[in-house]
């Protein structure tokens, strides 16, 4: 189908809705006091739009509602796990497939069979789960982005690829046998949401193969990554978002997924893979916690939707909507002269507050400062990527010490918001670029010591 029209249109009928939660200034202004300036702490209805993630928050279609009654529960074998299972190959080729509550659960459990002391895992970057489940087991989590990853102001194709020059020395380094595994986080969430080009995969994919060094995708935004691949690769634009999908998941031996985000469902993962023996392993390791293979720590249900979601991610017309409106988010903050990553992400925008609020300092917070006025501002929740989400202590003074970077992530939840629902925060954004310099930096009263940013309290400086 071609579309001559300017106006990208959300490709869909809205079914069912959810009413949003009004509060007024004064309200929130309570609220947040009450949370402690934390943001994870805040009551959901006392939330106007939620861009704190894009996880877990996708509207369901009437399709996928039917495969939730269309559900088999048996504890063993159950006919969705088969339909879920076929739908997993169809798409990736791989001959193994484990299903898990979500992606992190497939973490652990591939992780705890190959990784150890003295092994170290390489991505273009380890999402924080990923990269806690490895370090978790001994190993060393090593991240090879491509230097221009870190120019956010400078737009650039393929910012989410790895570097492979580096990726043949860390090899040499560390010696191959000591690398269990290379991954690619496609897209790359931890910088920008930025894609990783089909080129790059190939050359990666040829590295591990020459050192026999299996090569998996972190695939939680796969779809998206095919999209970009589609739009902006030559080569691609006349190929289909399935072919373009299957040729990506060709070139490796295994993937990890959150089914959460690119499988469209509110809860759900799963890993597959070549090896019959990491399987096995695998298999074994997951009876003892997420539940018998078949399964994995789901409801019948919940395979059911899953498949069908897997197979409308890489509807073109939702493809091309997905990364239009993340995209339209992004241009409009750029006209309130609000810094951000270039290019927009597939599924978030992300604010480098660092160059939005020069006048506070790591050490108060910048990220969250902006957090916490949006949220006051219009009732936005943003999620801070900065020094309160990795900054570490000094272990002399106790102080913060910063994290390289000071961002808010927007992300957008899937199917969930309109058009309009974009175009308030772009005025909400807009209206706190004109006040900026009035905005106050946070201190930070208590902190855990692991994902500290979950529970910590704040207070205005
Ligand atoms: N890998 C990537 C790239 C992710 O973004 C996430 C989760 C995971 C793995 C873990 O999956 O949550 O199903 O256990 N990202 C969420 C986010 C939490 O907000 O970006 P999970």
């Amino acid at each position: 189908m071609s579309w001559k029209w300017k106006t990208i249109i959300e490709p869909f009928k809205i079914k069912s809705i959810e009413p949003l939660g009004f509060t007024d200034y004064e309200e929130r202004k309570k609220v947040l006091k009450e949370s402690e300036y934390n943001l994870f702490k805040i009551p959901a209805d006392k939330v106007l739009i939620d861009l704190l993630t894009d996880s877990g928050t996708a509207a369901m279609s009437s399709e996928q509602w039917s495969g939730i009654m269309r559900g088999d529960e048996s504890y063993a074998g159950a006919r969705s796990f088969y339909t879920f299972e076929k739908v997993v190959k169809d798409l990736t080729g791989y001959k193994e497939v484990i299903p898990t509550h979500q992606g992190r659960a497939a973490e652990r459990i591939l992780f705890s069979i190959i990784g150890g002391k003295d092994k170290c895992f390489i991505a273009n970057s380890h999402f924080d789960t990923t990269r806690a489940n490895a370090e978790a087991t001994g190993a060393q989590a090593i991240d090879l982005p491509v230097s221009n990853a870190f120019d956010f102001s400078k737009p650039a194709l393929f910012k989410g690829d790895m570097d492979t020059v580096l990726l043949e020395k860390t090899i040499k380094e560390k010696g191959a046998k000591n690398i269990p595994l290379v991954i690619l986080t496609v897209t790359n969430n931890s910088l920008g949401g930025q894609p990783v080009s089909m080129n790059n995969i190939k050359e990666v994919s040829r590295i591990c193969r020459q050192n026999k060094i299996p090569l998996f995708l972190d695939a939680a935004r796969f779809a998206e990554n095919v999209y970009f691949i589609k739009l902006c690769e030559a080569g691609y634009a006349n190929k289909s978002t399935v072919q373009i999908a299957k040729e990506m998941f060709s070139y490796t031996d295994g993937c990890l997924m959150s089914a959460k985000k690119d499988a469209l469902v509110n809860i759900g993962g799963f890993f597959a893979m070549n090896n019959t023996e990491w399987a096995k392993k695998a298999r074994e390791v997951e009876i003892l916690g997420e539940g018998f293979p078949t399964y994995g720590g789901l409801a019948g249900r919940d395979l059911e939707a899953m498949a069908q979601g897997l197979k409308e991610v890489l509807d073109e017309e939702y493809l091309k909507y997905r990364i239009k409106s993340v995209a339209y988010l992004g241009e409009g903050l750029k006209r309130h002269g609000i810094p951000i990553i270039e290019p927009p992400g597939g599924h978030a925008v992300y604010v480098d507050a660092k160059k939005f609020l020069p006048q506070i300092d790591s050490e108060n917070l910048p990220g969250q400062a902006l957090v916490c006025a949006l949220y006051l501002e219009g009732g936005i929740r943003s999620c801070e990527i900065g020094s309160l989400m990795f900054g570490k202590k000094d272990p002399g003074n106790g102080k913060i010490l910063p994290a390289p970077m000071e961002l808010v992530r927007l992300a957008v939840p899937r199917r969930v918001y309109t058009q309009s629902h974009m175009d308030y925060v772009i005025e909400v954004l807009g209206e706190l670029a004109k006040n900026k310099n009035s905005i106050q930096g946070l201190k930070i009263l208590e902190m855990a010591a692991y994902l500290g940013h979950f529970t910590a309290r704040l207070a205005p400086v």
